[in-house]
Order: C-alpha cells, then structure tokens, then sequence
C-alpha cells in the first residue's frame, strides 16, 4: 500500500542501521541486522538506511539482503563522493523495491582545508559529478553536506542548489558533531528555503546528533523551519552521544500536534516493543528514565501524583502508556496458565511467534521461570522471548553452571556449554569471585578471552523474586562489545551474557567478518 506524502507529513527516515550501529559496541551481525529491519517495517518507517557497503564486506551483505527482504519502506545505502562508493552501494541495492543511494561530501571550512584539502569548487564539482553518476543507477538520490551546520550559509546554499540541479531529490542537512542549537538550526532552513531557487523541488531533511543533548530539539526546529525529513535512531544509538531518537521526535510531533500540525506514517504503538529489539540486540540498555521507553516513562510514585492520576489520567499524563506500545494490564501468568494463555501474552506484546518449535520453546521456558517465581509480568515473558531469538544464533550454547564460593577463598565455576555441533564441552576455573570464575570458565571452553570493562545487574520487575538483567560490556581487539540476558539467577544471567559477547565474536569471526567490522573511516571520503 503506498503511503501517504502530504505537506503536513514528515518522512521518517531511520539510520539505526547505518550511524546507529557506528556507535562502539553496536555492532550487529546480518541476522540481528535484519531482525532490526523487519521491527523497523512493521513501525512502517518510511525510509531504512541499511548500511554503508563500500565499508566492509560484512556491510555490503547486509544491505544487499535487506533490499531483498524487507518490502516496504524505502532501502537506502550511504556512499561517498566516488564512483567505487555509487557502484557498490548500487550493487548492494538493486534488488529493492524502492532504492535510494544517499551521497554525502563535507562542505565546512574546516572539513574542506584539514581533511578534504580541497576548494569551495572543487567540492561543488565532486557532489555534482557523483550525484549525476549515483543518479545514473537510481532515480531517489539523496545528498548531505556533511558538517553542514558548520558550513558558511552562502555557500551551503550554493552546493544545495547545484546538487537539486545534478538529480537530487533530498538534501539532508546534518548537523554532524551535534554543535547546533535550535534557533540557529532553524535559521539554516530557513536560509536555504529563501535563498534556494530550486529548493522547493526536494525534501529537505534534518540530521542531527546529539553532543549537546539537543538533536531532538534541533530537528523539531528543521521541521518548523520547512524540514520535511527527519533522520534518526531507534534508543538514540549513534556514534558518541548518539542521534536524534526516533521515539522521541515522533512521539513529540504526535503529542504536540495542535502546534506542529504534522503526521508521520509510524505505527507508535510498535515503539516500545523495536526499542527493546534494538536493545536486545545491540546489548545498550535503555536508561530507566528515557523519555517515551525508559521504565520510569509512566511510572509515577509521589502520592499527589498518584492522587491526580486517580481522578483523570491527564493531570500528570500527556500521552498514554498503550500509545507507545506499554500494555495497560501488567500483572499476567503464573505457573498454571496455558500454551493458549502463553501464545496471546506474547502476541499482545508486540511479538510473532511464526513457529511451533519457538512456541514450544518459549513456553517451556516460561514454565521452567514460573516454577521459580510468584508473578510473570510483561518483562519476564518479553525476557523469554528474546533470549530465545538471540540463543538460536549460537554458536555457543549454555547448559549448566556450578559455582563455589566462599569469602576467604577464591570461587570456582564449572561451565557446560554446547558447542556448534551440539557436543558437551565442560571447564572449571578459579576467580576472584563467582562472576568472575564463571567469566573464565566460558573463556576456558570457547577459547575467547576478553576484557571486561563494565557489569551491571538490575532486577527488571519489582519483588524479591525479581529476574535480574546482567549488562556486560568488554573489549575484545579494540573494539568494544555488549551483551545482555536476564534470568531468576544473577550467576546465570552473567554466564549467558558474556556467552552472548563471546557468541557475537565467534559468529563475526566465522564469517571472517571480524577485520571488516573496523569500519572504513568516514572521516576520509
Ligand atoms: O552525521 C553525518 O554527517 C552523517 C552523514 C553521512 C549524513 O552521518
Ligand atoms: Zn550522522
């Protein structure tokens, strides 16, 4: 079904793909890639920028499957100002249905003398000559001045002019290092619309990212000023601060509509459910008190709130909890419900369950967790479900752990891990700790040793029987990694996330992946 394209709709354009996963320890592989891509599809984003293939192999093949894959949204592929750049991002592309090849060149000052070394012209040059070549294979060009936000007005507005004459269909105007602030953000729109003869032929669109905790706010300001495109991230990822985040600018565009007067085309109900996918995925948990998805989004202890929630929702609510995909009723199953109650849980939460053996599977799960607990609430049956979809990755998979420990001597762990060909595979090693010996146990069994940089453990539902989220992050060849898990107990929650890490590498390093992931630098087009 095509979508609707009215003056008063905003286009979202979702880089959690591509910037997203640029940001340290976001990396995903190809199937959690295109696990991201199907949640993007059924938010009904309009645009997915799928990756970068000219950066890597691992790139390339991602972009090529989810232009396969994933019918819908627009498929777009970044490329820099070079015809190797166009080729392979065309390559990776053809096969979607709606393609788009988005060219990027700096144009500031400082981009232009310390790292392109080239003058005003000559760039002008390059973005023309590459938009006509990008637009030889694909008629929905996308073009961005990088550092735009930087570059001097008048001569932006040169380079946007020339590149709506060479074929582009959308200028992207990114704020790159995050260094706008809204009112002056505003003005370059507004510069451009007035000084722009041809601007009224495209799609002006807003990139922004978030250095100073401003990409939210200054990609509303885009839109005020005439922006029609918003780039952005599902949580926020993106490579330092992050970018503007989806859930927030649609929620805000939504919420405020009798000021903006605009629609986008996503599903908002579906936010909360991606946003955990993107969590899941990436390993980067979503702090509690993130606006829109955060856990303390809704939540509101001080009893006069609570006495004004009783009397109407909207003396301390301006939007509703269902509206973004948090269900109203959260107290659900117990150990006695059935496969039939089970099945319509996790469907009402936002998941599809497209295979008996997953169903059989979770629901096994479910049991076994519910035998331990009191109450299974949203978050334990959301908890089964993703560790089922990230444990079908493998290789490595966690049958048992046995911990000693006592405090005047070092622990001791025994791990029994499953390797690829399903063979049993048993180490015990010696810790400063519990969480610790079972670290090098698995380290032991799988032959990958890393270093840990940070581990956090938080109950996810209220109560002493709690399940708790395991966070660790470690790095592992320079590069950073995260991995995730929950479970009733924190020993085997820490074993499945460091398995988790310790299967991402493996599977990166299957695919021979590994040396790729060092992504082509950016900063060099
Ligand atoms: O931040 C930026 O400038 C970018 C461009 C490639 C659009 O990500
Ligand atoms: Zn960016």
């Amino acid at each position: 079904m095509e979508k609707k394209d009215k003056k008063n709709s905003v286009v979202i354009f979702d880089t959690t793909l591509r910037d997203g996963e640029q940001a340290p320890g976001c990396s995903m592989t190809l199937n959690e890639k295109l696990r991201v891509a199907k949640a993007l599809k059924e938010l009904n984003v309009d645009v997915i920028e799928a990756g970068f293939p000219a950066a890597s192999p691992g790139d390339f093949d991602s972009v090529s499957k989810i232009a396969q894959e994933i019918k819908g949204p627009s498929i777009c592929a970044l490329a820099r100002c070079n015809n190797r750049d166009i080729e392979m991002a065309w390559e990776a592309l053809k096969e979607a249905k709606k393609p788009r090849i988005h060219v990027f060149v700096a144009t500031s000052e400082i981009h232009r003398k310390h790292k392109l070394k080239l003058a005003k012209d000559e760039i002008i040059k390059t973005a023309i000559e590459n938009i006509k070549f990008a637009k030889s294979f694909c008629k929905d060009i996308e073009f961005s001045p990088e550092d735009a936000s930087r570059t001097e007005l008048e001569y932006l507005s040169e380079v946007v002019e020339e590149a709506i004459m060479a074929g582009a269909t959308t200028i992207n105007i990114p704020d790159t290092v995050g260094y706008a602030i809204p009112g002056e953000f505003y003005s370059v729109f507004k510069y451009l619309k007035d000084n722009v003869k041809n601007i009224n032929s495209v799609r002006l669109s807003a990139h922004c990212h978030d250095d100073l905790g401003m990409a939210v706010a200054n990609s509303l300001a885009a839109v005020e000023a005439g922006a029609r495109q918003i780039e952005c991230t599902i949580n926020g990822i993106g490579e330092r601060a992050g970018n503007c985040s989806l859930e927030e600018v649609v929620m805000a565009i939504k919420t405020r509509n009798k000021h903006f007067r605009l629609e986008t085309n996503i599903k908002t109900q579906k936010l909360y459910h991606t946003s955990r996918i993107v969590s899941n995925v990436t390993g980067m948990h979503v702090p509690r008190n993130k606006a829109i998805i955060g856990e303390n989004a809704f939540a509101h202890e001080a009893g006069i709130h609570q006495h004004g929630m009783l009397q109407n929702q909207a003396t301390y609510e301006i939007m509703r909890p269902e509206d973004v995909g948090l269900s109203k009723s959260n107290l659900v199953l117990g150990k006695h419900s059935g496969r039939h109650a089970f099945r319509e849980k996790v469907e009402q939460l936002g998941f599809q369950i497209n295979s008996e053996d997953k169903l059989n599977d979770s629901f096994k799960n479910f049991k076994k967790i519910a035998d331990k607990k009191k109450n299974m609430y949203d978050k334990d049956i959301e908890s089964i479900i993703m560790n089922i979809d990230s444990a079908k990755f493998g290789p490595w998979t966690l049958k048992e752990i046995k911990v000693t420990s006592a405090s005047s001597s070092p622990s001791s762990a025994t791990a029994s891990i499953n390797n690829e060909n399903n063979e049993l595979l048993k180490e015990t090693a010696k810790g400063e700790g519990p969480v610790a010996a079972v670290f090098s146990a698995i380290e032991k069994i799988t032959n990958i040793s890393l270093k840990l940089k940070n581990f956090e453990v938080r109950g996810i539902t209220d109560g002493d029987d709690a399940q708790g989220e395991v966070t660790v992050t470690v790095e592992y060849k320079g590069q950073s990694y995260r991995g995730q898990a929950i479970s009733t107990d924190i020993l085997e929650s820490s074993a499945l996330a460091y398995l988790e890490v310790v299967n991402r590498i493996s599977r990166l390093k299957n695919k021979n992946n590994l040396a790729n992931t060092k992504k082509t630098n950016l900063a060099n087009p």
